[in-house]
């Protein structure tokens, strides 16, 4: 099959950008770092090249507007985000920035407006890895940033505010609740984005759409029992903040498994005083609970609160549950997503509809908008890994999707 050259660009593109990171050996791109500075200002040059006016806007999303056929058209956005997770693949995000940007190119070299407006938006940070806090960048471009978290630091103690201004931008809360757009503005928003799963490569396919975004719960738990001489308290006597937390990251295991499609993940755990000859005082994990329906995720992260309280009583530990962020499950839009199957199914491609278990930019941009997403295949469905890998192949039909899917909506 042969590829067009901008499905080529988008690959080399995705490689360019994942050379810039914070640690030497591996991707890691967190929100408002050096890193990221200078991947938005590669991503900047590219969008003014393909005829775009470009803003870094002041928590440092970038916004690249490729212009109406006439003045007062309303806007149909696109991107997906350049923030990564730790150790991260280089697609996750950055792919669907380069495709969207790759489609709007299109259109320059052919010298094509449209009856709407372009914005292709690159969030600043949708995994929440600095700051425990996902969609940092969809939200504060939605209106819908709570100003607490400018308070919250990261593991150099540094705020976001002090990270927001370091990078040039200006954490002012009384901004913070200031959406860019008006909702009669917009047309809607729509995100390629690798699936992060095994359905399409199962099914032989390159692409498919997205039905919903599944709804998650982040928390932070923490354990705290009591400090003291690995070489003196007897076992019988010991409150021990690790073991307790241990004990509760095996019952997450087992009970998200006997909830059928019920997903919980403990991904960070710090142990404090952190000494071999000390019992363990204090322990404080994350957790991450997601499900398609709304109650079923609400249940489980009920019981699992259940849970870490018998194990802290029977231990004589005491419990900290905190809600960091809840994030309902968000079903894309009829009408958008049927363009998208328009565009697949004019391509020959048969028509694969799934739900995302992956929290991506559409949710927040879901409350001022209508929302769509194309899933490329990934191999072996692996994803947040540095082995995430897609083919130029499949990055060609999601950008002739894309392509389509805009001409049709212009019409
Ligand atoms: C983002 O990748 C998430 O689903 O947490
Ligand atoms: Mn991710
Ligand atoms: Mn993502």
């Amino acid at each position: 099959m042969s590829v067009d050259t901008s499905a080529r660009t988008v690959m080399e593109r995705c490689e360019i950008l994942a050379s810039y990171s914070e640690e030497p050996d591996r991707l890691t791109r967190r929100f408002a770092t050096r890193a990221m500075q200078q991947v938005n200002e590669t991503v900047m040059a590219w969008m003014h090249a393909a005829g775009m006016t470009v803003e870094q806007d002041n928590i440092g999303n970038l916004i690249g507007r490729y212009e109406a056929s006439h003045a007062g058209a309303k806007t149909l956005l696109l991107g997906s985000h350049l923030d990564t997770v730790r150790d991260a693949g280089k697609y996750d995000g950055p792919l669907g920035v380069m495709v969207a940007l790759a489609c709007v190119e299109r259109l320059f070299a052919r010298q094509k407006r449209l009856p709407f407006a372009i914005e292709v938006l690159a969030f600043a940070d949708e995994e929440g890895l600095r700051y425990n806090n996902a969609y940092l960048g969809s939200k504060f471009m939605t209106g819908t940033l709570d100003p607490k978290v400018l308070h919250l630091t990261d593991t150099k103690g540094i705020t976001m505010a002090e990270a927001i201004r370091s990078f040039g931008g200006n954490p002012d809360p009384d901004t913070l609740q200031i959406a860019r757009w008006r909702q009669d503005e917009l047309l809607g928003y729509c995100e390629v984005h690798i699936e992060q799963g095994p359905v399409l490569e199962a099914r032989n396919l390159p692409v498919g759409v997205v039905t919903a975004i599944s709804g998650q719960n982040r928390l932070s738990v923490s354990f705290t029992g009591e400090a003291g001489h690995a070489g003196t308290v007897p076992m019988s006597l010991r409150h021990d903040a690790l073991c307790a937390a241990a004990e509760f990251v095996l019952s997450v295991e087992t009970l998200a498994g006997s909830l059928p499609g019920v997903v919980a993940t403990v991904g960070q755990v710090t142990v404090q005083p952190g000494a071999s000859n000390v019992i363990p005082g204090k322990v404080v994990l994350s957790l991450d609970v997601r499900h398609q329906d709304n109650a079923v995720r609400e249940l489980a992260s009920d019981q699992l609160e259940e849970l870490a309280r018998e194990i802290c009583d029977t231990r004589g530990v005491s419990l900290g549950w905190q809600l960091l962020q809840e994030h309902k499950t968000i079903p894309c839009a009829p009408g958008l997503t049927r363009l998208l199957e328009q565009a697949i199914e004019e391509m020959g491609y048969p028509l694969l509809s799934l739900p995302s278990g992956a929290g991506h930019d559409g949710v927040t941009l879901s409350e001022l908008t209508n929302i769509a997403m194309l899933f490329v295949r990934c191999r072996d469905g692996i994803s947040h890994n540095p082995a995430e890998s897609v083919t130029v192949e499949d990055v060609d039909v999601a950008l002739n999707v894309l392509e389509r899917f805009v001409l049709l909506y212009s019409v």
